[in-house]
């Protein structure tokens, strides 16, 4: 093979980009594009003819040539002279990897029959809001006509596969003047013999759908204002969002544990304000992507915004029952023997009018994407019922997509999930330090990481460090300010959902003797650590409490709570009380699921603001060593001789929070290379 890029191939990525950059063409990881062309091919010297197609995953908007299947196009095509039929059109699939061309790229979608069968050098296939509008609207077919004359032909609703690539290279057979179709209850396909061809031909039916259902929309297509159910104001609704997410989150949580994410988006707003939307909501999305994402349909409060915080509350969790009770049924209704087991029964979207909407996933990514797939869904109901009438597919094929089996294999081939996934950790004072360390690792292991601390500048720029948006956020927060941390808490829970696991690692530390020590060093250090590790478990065991989902606390005491060192009055007695909230609030918070352990650590230098700042050159000077040795100073005091490093502390952090310590409670775990003087008992 040549290392050149075929021009064909060069267009198609780059239309694809342009094409999958712009959310009204197509929905995230949705649609696929493809080229035909030709190269020499390295065994023969013959011309072989190619296409070129996006694989299995992944997006347009970032499609790359290593995200590209390529098939021999004449293999491919023989493909139709051994079909077996609808009834097991699946096993094309297999059959497309005797088609490939060289290593063959990228996995061959589903939808490779279309791209391969329909007889155009460039062909496209999207998901844009519009274009399903047309496909769900109950007259279809006639507004299509209405629409786009004969440019653009109907394709009755076909689940994707080999069969809908067969009809589609038929009608365009049959209609030489047609640029594309209307997929019903599904999408849009367009082609052209070259790549603008086709570029234009996808947006022309996008942009015309968008426009003549701009200027023939009914004036309120999902009814009127519902009274009482306007958005909240902003900061009412979020601290509405705030204080409903653990319970939301618990809700969708109960099969499996799952990350949230939470948009308050114009148009959620606008869909829950209208009467019809009890009714949209329950009829359920349409376009085949969107069913492992946001399953059947959403769980809706029909509640206004103005009920109690409680009443809400109870409502949920009963709706959630029903939800529950309901997707049961669904699933008992359609599923054959052979069809995969019941991969949980809890809503993935919830809906609460006046506030905004709820989406979760394995992950922040998906948690994320399943709301946009949700925003999708709305637009597609709001331009079908401004038209005509919403009709998605029907239920039993909703179901055959959910529980189609090649989607269960690629389900089971999925990595397993690491030893943190899903789970959403806080971590204070972890801009830099020990508290850094640890985010870091948490994030490693699979956890979403708040990373609070007094700077928001360099608590964004720590999680910044870490990973994107949804890994790692910052947020500012001074831990001895009730209100700050009641506003920490809340952003953590609007960032991610809710949260399990909980650091209070913040500190700062003043060497001093006890006739040194002021009034308002002793209340500074005691207010940051004591109070504070108060404020903080709080605030977060309420979310915990709320979730149902158990949960660690963990603190970062100090080697200083037991050992009594030189000048340290202040620090060590608040220390100590640290200590004590680990004991008590184990025995309180262990009825509720939630863990509660501390670590000792000790003698940490290295990346430590604590000892940049002062204590170093202070501790230096009690021990009379150089600050720079201070370090190794520590070393060979300890009972191994080592340095104890910031990763030190965030491997015991993990230990206690991980998969294995599961039936530990009330434990304090040195990590200072071994001090006796210091040894619990
Ligand atoms: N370094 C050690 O040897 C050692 C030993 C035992 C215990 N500890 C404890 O470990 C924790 C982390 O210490 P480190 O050594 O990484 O120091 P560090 O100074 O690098 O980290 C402490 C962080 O806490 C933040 N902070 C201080 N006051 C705050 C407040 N009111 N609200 C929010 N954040 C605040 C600071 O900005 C800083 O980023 C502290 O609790 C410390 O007492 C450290
Ligand atoms: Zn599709």
């Amino acid at each position: 093979m040549s290392n050149h890029t075929n021009p064909a191939v060069a267009a198609l990525i780059e239309r694809s980009n342009r094409l999958g950059s712009d959310p009204k063409n197509t929905n995230y990881a949705g649609g696929n594009t493809s080229a035909k062309g030709t190269e020499t091919d390295p065994v023969t010297g013959q011309e072989v003819e190619l296409v070129w197609v996006k694989g299995s995953g992944g997006d347009l908007g970032t499609l790359k040539e290593s995200g590209l299947a390529v098939l021999r196009l004449d293999r491919m095509r023989s493909l139709v002279d051994v079909y077996p039929g609808v009834e097991r059109e699946d096993e094309m699939v297999a059959a497309f990897d005797y088609c490939l061309h060289g290593k063959g790229g990228a996995a061959p979608s589903i939808d490779t029959a279309m791209h391969g069968l329909v007889d155009a050098a460039h062909v496209d296939h999207l998901h844009p809001d519009s274009g399903i509008a047309i496909a769900t609207a109950a007259d279809g077919e006639k507004l299509t006509e209405t629409i786009f004359g004969d440019k653009v032909v109907w394709v009755p609703w076909r689940r994707p596969g080999f069969q809908l690539g067969l009809d589609i290279a038929a009608i365009k057979e049959k209609n030489p003047q047609a640029i594309g179709c209307i997929l019903g209850g599904h999408g849009i396909t367009a082609w052209g013999e070259t790549s603008e061809e086709a570029e234009q031909n996808s947006l022309w039916i996008i942009d015309t759908a968008a426009a003549y259902i701009a200027e023939h929309s009914r004036p309120e297509p999902f009814g009127p204002a519902l009274e009482g159910y306007a958005p909240l104001p902003e900061d009412e609704r979020r601290a509405r969002a705030a204080a409903l997410a653990p319970t939301i989150r618990g809700i969708a949580s109960a099969d499996r544990p799952m990350v949230g994410h939470y948009t308050d988006s114009e148009v959620v707003l606008d869909f829950l304000a209208h009467a019809e939307h009890p009714r949209l909501a329950e009829l359920g999305t349409s376009c085949p992507d969107h069913f492992l994402r946001t399953k059947v349909k959403p769980l809706v409060l029909d509640l206004p915004p103005t009920a109690p915080v409680e009443e809400q509350v109870a409502r949920l969790h009963e709706l959630a029952e029903a939800y529950r009770e309901d997707y049961q049924a669904y699933y008992d209704r359609h599923a054959t023997p052979d069809s995969p087991a019941i991969r949980g029964k809890d809503p993935l979207i919830v809906l609460v009018p006046g506030v905004g909407m709820f989406s979760f996933g394995k992950d922040k990514q998906t948690a994320r994407v399943a709301g946009e797939f949700y925003v999708n869904a709305i637009n597609v109901m709001r331009g079908a019922e401004g038209l005509s009438t919403y009709a998605p597919i029907d239920e039993s094929e909703k179901f055959r997509i959910e529980y189609w089996a090649l989607e269960e294999a690629k389900l089971q081939r999925m990595p397993k999930p690491k030893p943190l996934a899903t789970r959403i950790a806080l971590v204070t004072g972890a801009a830099g330090g020990i508290g850094k360390a640890t985010a870091k690792r948490l994030a490693a292991e699979g956890a979403c990481v708040v990373i609070a601390d007094l700077s928001l500048e360099k608590a964004q720029a720590a999680a910044a460090e870490i990973g994107g948006p949804d890994v790692a956020v910052g947020v500012a927060a001074d831990v001895s300010d009730a209100q700050a941390v009641r506003a920490m808490v809340d952003a953590a829970v609007l960032a991610f959902g809710g949260l399990d696991l909980v650091v209070n690692n913040a500190g700062l530390s003043l060497s001093k003797s006890l006739l040194e020590t002021t009034e308002a060093d002793w209340d500074r250090q005691h207010n940051v650590m004591a109070k504070g590790s108060f404020l903080v478990s709080q605030a977060t065991a309420k979310v915990m409490i709320d979730q149902q989902l158990g949960g660690d606390i963990i603190y970062i005491s100090s080697k200083n709570s037991v050992f009594a060192g030189p000048n340290n009055i202040a620090y060590s007695a608040t220390k100590a009380d640290q200590a004590h909230q680990v004991r008590l609030l184990a025995a309180e918070l262990g009825e509720h699921g939630i863990k509660v352990n501390g670590i000792n650590p000790d003698g940490v230098v290295q990346g430590s603001g604590i000892f940049a700042g002062g204590w170093g050159a202070q501790r230096a000077a009690v021990y009379g060593v150089d600050e720079k040795d201070l370090g190794k100073f520590y070393a060979q005091r300890t009972i191994l001789k080592r340095e104890v490093l910031p990763e030190h502390i965030a491997n015991a952090v993990f230990v206690l929070c991980g998969p294995d310590l599961t039936h530990t409670t009330g434990l304090h775990v040195p990590v200072d290379a071994g001090v006796a003087a210091a040894f619990l008992r």
